[in-house]
Order: C-alpha cells, then structure tokens, then sequence
C-alpha cells in the first residue's frame, strides 16, 4: 500500500524514479510525486490521479537533481489530491512514507503549537515537521531523523532527503518493506525488489528499526540509537518470469492465461523426482499431534483458504476453522496450542494478516505461511514457509496467486497425515496433475462464449453468485472480482441459504450465477436453481454439458466446463469467473488493472 521509490545517482534521476514509480503503481495510483534536491533546494511536483497525470506535469515542470524520492499513493488519511500527495516536504527536508503514523493527532497538535504550519490532511506530513522541528532544535540530520522516527507510533517505511545535504539519501523501515539496490552508476530504494531495472545487480533488505545513509559510492546502516548495523549486498537473483504485458492487454489478461503453467510450476516444486513424491519442508509438530487447522488470511487469499477447508476436512480429515484476518487479530477465540495456524498471502505483506501471525505466535501456535513473495516480511516470520510460485502479480484483481494457493494447499492437503508419502498414492496424484495443465490451456484458447456472457451483463448492477459445497467459496471468489474490477455489486450465498433471505432480493432484473459442478450436490443446487429461476431471474449456469442440459429450462446463459477429476474442480471453475469478470470491467471501459479505490498489497489496518 503506497509505493517508494528513490534514487541517488550520477545523472538525472527523474526517468528512474518514474520507472520505479510505474512498478510500483499496483501498490496505489490515486497519485503520486517526486522531489529531488537540486543547487541546494528541494523541488517538488506532484499529482492527483494516475502516474501518467505526473508524467504530464513533470513535461511542464522538468525537475533534475542527482538524488531523488518518488511516492505512489493509496490514500489512507485524507482525501486523493495533489495536496495529500507525497513526498511531504518542508523547506528542509522531504519525506516519502509508505504506512501509517497512529499517534499523528498528537504530534500534529504539538507540532502545530510551536509553530509549524501543516498543508495537508496526513499522517504523512507529520513525520517531514517533526524532522524539521529537530533540525531546528539543532540537531544533525541523522539524529533528527531519528528522533523523530522513534516517536512515531504505527508503521513506516520512509525516503528522505535533505535540502542542506545535497549528496545524501536516506532510508528507514519499521513494519514497510524497503529494498535498497546497487546499480551500475548509483543505489536505488524500493518498496519491492520488482521495481529495480536492469541495472540493479545487488540488493540488501532493509530490516525493522534500520536507517540507511546512502550516497552515489556506497551505503551504511545504523540503528535509531545511532549503533552501526551492518547490512551486507547480495547478488539479485531474477525470478525468470516474464515481466511486461507479454502482448496481452493488460496484466490481468496476461496473469489469468499463465495459470496452467504457474499451477505446473506450483506442483512440480513439491514433487521431489527421485523419491516419486511429494515432499513439503518438515513442521516441528509432527502432522498426527495437530488436532486442528486455523486458517486466516484476507481477500482473494482467504476463498482460496475457504476451498482448503473443504479439501482438508474431507481427504485429510482435520478439523478446520477459517477466519479473516482483521477479525481474527482482535476476537477473543481460546487457541488450542494443538492447531496448527495456516497463513495465505499473496503479497506477505498485509497488514492484518501479519497482526493476526503475531496474534497466534503469541498464543504458542505453530505457523505456517503460504506465500508468494519469499522475501516478504510474513514469509521472514513463519515457522515454515509453503511458496506458491505464482510469480509477480502486478493486476490488483488476484487471479494466478489464487491458482497457485489452491495447488499448493492441495498438495499441502495430500501430504497431510502422511497420505502422499504413499508411493502409489502419490504416483496416482503425479499423473492427474500432469494432465491439468492441457485442459486449463484447451479452456483458456477460445473464451468467446465467456466473452458473450459477459455482454449481458454490462447494464446489471446487482448479481448473485451461489454454489455449494466447494463451489461456495468459488462462489465468493467470483463475486469478489466483479465487485473488485467491474464495480457491479455481487453477493456470494451458499445456494441452500438463499431461500433464508436473499431470495428476497430475486426479480427479473437480478443476474443469478450458479456454479454447478456434476458432483454429489448437483441435484440440490438444481433445486435452488429452480427456486431462483421460478421468481424471473436470469440465470447463468457454470457447469459440464450434462448438467446444462439437465438445467436447461430454466438457464439463460451456459458457461460449459470440461469434465475434470474432482479434486481439480476449484482450480478448473476459477477461469471462467475470471474471465467474465474481465470482460464485463472491459465491456464498462474500466481500468481493469486498476481499479478504483483498491491496492494490490494492504500494508495498512
Ligand atoms: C488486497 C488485494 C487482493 C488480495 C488481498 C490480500 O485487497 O487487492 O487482491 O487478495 O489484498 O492480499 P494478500 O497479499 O495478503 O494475499
């Protein structure tokens, strides 16, 4: 939430921080800015809006300098505009703050008192003043900085520069990931190590309570105390995955047609060939002590560990509790220190779901992660780390992370009390996986019928999703991404539930999908179906040629799904919610990457 960017550099560092800045973009875009200090001044230009809206106003106003911070925002205090838009800066000093400053209200009222003059509504501008104020009590630049980041209560990760000190970036984190990088001609920090360009060939992480002081030639870290922390650069080791639109129009597109080969990378990963089977890093609870699983996690990661429950509860039958992160954290639930905590995230980064670790942690529990990115801060404090090798997601709309949590906690579910240590079993599972990734690209090749789906649905403003069983969570998926990318209003219901108050909601104006997999619930969903259908509502049914003939009567649209093993259901139904959702934000001329008011990595409560 919030991007940084900031570089110190021989040349102009303007073009690298917009670089960095469009990296960065899917971590906010309601604006965004940057300063540099030049001939001893700091400059600023800044916009309300996308980065483009910054690029125009920086063809007006150019800014050069050597050494420069940029900000991407997700507004958390005060409104999106150029005013709220960072870096928030003082004559002496700018600041680019990724997080969240809980005490601002005090400090802005003790700083307003003694005379510093405040232009914006954040948090943010909190941390630039009471700098100054230190600089103006007297103190070096490091130790202002310093002071002032130990009185902050709440969250940061901050880039800043000094209008007397022309040469001298610095960078400090506590709870915002910060990335510091070497590059050929100068050091570049970031918010994500994605943001780097080729030019970066090492990196170090910056760690909690770390401030660097960074110059053209070299670095060095200390604490708040001002004690030396020695950080040491490793090589950047680049993931291999494509990064780019890749020809498609946008990431979204590109992201949900990579999915049959992040769901092979996924399985294969855990798949160790010489023993034939599957093989996840070692728990220190041995899985036959574990009386219970908790789940917890946010968003799109939390219906992927929805459909983990049902997977769990019937093939490994464990018992298994779910909860959102953000309700989790704060509920008072007696933990049984014999459950193991299960976290998903794509980013490893959010905020509640890492509170909610923390939470567990403390509660003796053992924790395991499913995480995307690995150098993420959840990943750092796991017990154990599952990696999901989705690869970099850049759409905000979740789409291959959640195909790669689901084959990873299916893999997690066969390993669960040992079932995939069986040789045979596991063979067994090997030769099914193997031929998921065919019929995921044999369904990703032609998506027209999606495509005139979708075309019924650009004037709806309310749908309804329902499924059972373990189309339920799918269910909830769906209507997330509609809401998320094609500002329709959709509820989720478990289709047995409808009947118990949102029938109420049904009339002919009101789009039913019904996800409907041939499996032992069939008939029922049918019945709820029936149910919809008699009261005028138009339905779409997600399920095989049988089961739309079977539906027929009463169906407005088919989306037809190839038959597939029962356990790969959850992966197979996803596309086409995806894709729906895709092409009605499309059809409405929605930023589809980008969508409104949303951020890809939730760093914020
Ligand atoms: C945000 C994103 C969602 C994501 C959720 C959880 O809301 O827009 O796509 O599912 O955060 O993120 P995580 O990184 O923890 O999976």
């Amino acid at each position: 939430m919030c991007g940084i960017f900031a570089a110190v550099n021989k040349t102009n560092v303007t073009n690298n921080l917009l670089g960095g800045l469009s990296s960065l973009s899917y971590r906010g875009y309601d604006s965004a800015g940057i300063a540099v200090v030049k001939q001893g001044n700091i400059e600023r230009v800044r916009a309300s809006g996308k980065l483009h809206e910054l690029e125009n106003r920086l063809h007006s106003y150019p800014l050069d300098g050597n050494i420069g911070i940029a900000h991407t925002r997700w507004a958390t205090h005060g409104i999106p505009n150029e005013k709220n838009a960072h870096p928030h800066m003082t004559s002496r000093v700018a600041v680019a703050h990724n997080g969240i400053v809980e005490n601002y209200e005090s400090l802005r009222r003790r700083l307003e008192t003694a005379g510093y003059i405040f232009e914006s509504e954040t948090d943010s501008e909190t941390i630039s003043q009471l700098i100054t104020y230190y600089l103006d009590l007297g103190l070096n630049h490091e130790q202002s900085l310093c002071k002032a980041l130990l009185e902050i209560e709440g969250s940061y990760g901050v880039a800043v520069i000094f209008q007397e000190q022309p040469k001298t970036l610095y960078a400090a984190r506590r709870g915002s990931p910060l990335i510091l990088g070497k590059g050929d001609s100068g050091f570049y920090v970031s918010s994500d190590i994605n943001a780097f360009s080729e030019d970066v060939s090492s990196i170090t992480y910056l760690k909690d309570g770390d401030v660097a002081k960074i110059n053209r030639d070299g670095f060095s870290v200390i604490n708040l105390q001002g004690e030396k922390t020695p950080r040491l650069l490793q090589k950047l080791e680049k993931d291999g995955c494509e990064s780019g639109k890749q020809g498609y129009d946008h990431f979204m597109l590109k992201e949900i047609h990579e999915q049959p080969d992040v769901f092979e990378r996924t399985w294969r990963h855990y798949f160790n060939n010489q023993r034939q089977a599957f093989q996840l890093p070692e728990f220190s609870v041995p899985d036959n002590e574990v009386n219970s699983i908790t789940i917890v996690a946010c968003g799109t990661s939390y219906f992927a560990g929805m459909v983990a429950k049902y997977w769990l509860e019937e093939y490994a039958k464990v018992p298994v509790n779910i909860d959102i992160a953000s309700e989790f954290r704060y509920r008072k639930a007696p933990l049984d220190q014999n459950s193991l905590a299960i976290f998903i995230s794509q980013s490893g980064e959010t905020a509640d779901t890492l509170a909610a670790m923390a939470h567990a942690k403390a509660a003796g529990l053992r924790c395991i992660s499913f995480v995307n990115i690995l150098t993420s801060t959840m990943a750092m404090e796991s017990d154990t780390v599952l990696p999901t090798l989705a690869g970099p997601e850049i759409g905000v709309a979740s789409t291959k992370a959640f195909i790669s949590q689901l084959t990873s906690l299916l893999i997690f579910t066969m390993s669960f009390r040992q079932q995939a240590h069986n040789k045979h079993k596991a063979q067994q599972a090997k030769e099914s996986m193997e031929q998921i990734p065919t019929l995921l690209r044999e369904y990703l090749s032609d998506t027209s019928s999606i495509q005139n789906v979708a075309k019924l649905l650009h004037k709806a403003e309310n749908m309804l999703y329902l499924g059972r069983g373990i189309a339920y969570p799918l269910a909830e998926e769906g209507a997330l991404k509609i809401k998320e990318i094609s500002y329709i209003h959709a509820e989720a219901f478990p289709a047995g539930e409808l009947k118990h108050g949102p029938l109420a909601l049904v009339d002919e104006k009101m789009p039913v999908l019904v996800i409907a997999p041939p499996d032992d619930l069939f008939a029922k969903t049918l019945s709820n179906l029936r149910e919809v259908a008699s009261r005028g509502a138009k339905i779409i049914l997600v399920s095989t040629r049988k089961g739309l003939d079977l539906a027929r009567d009463y169906v407005h649209a088919e989306i037809e799904m190839p038959e597939i093993a029962k356990q790969f259901i959850p992966i197979m139904y996803t596309l086409p919610l995806q894709l729906l959702a895709y092409y009605v934000a499309l059809g409405k001329g929605h930023d589809v990457d980008q969508p409104r008011n949303l951020a890809k990595s939730v760093t914020v409560e």
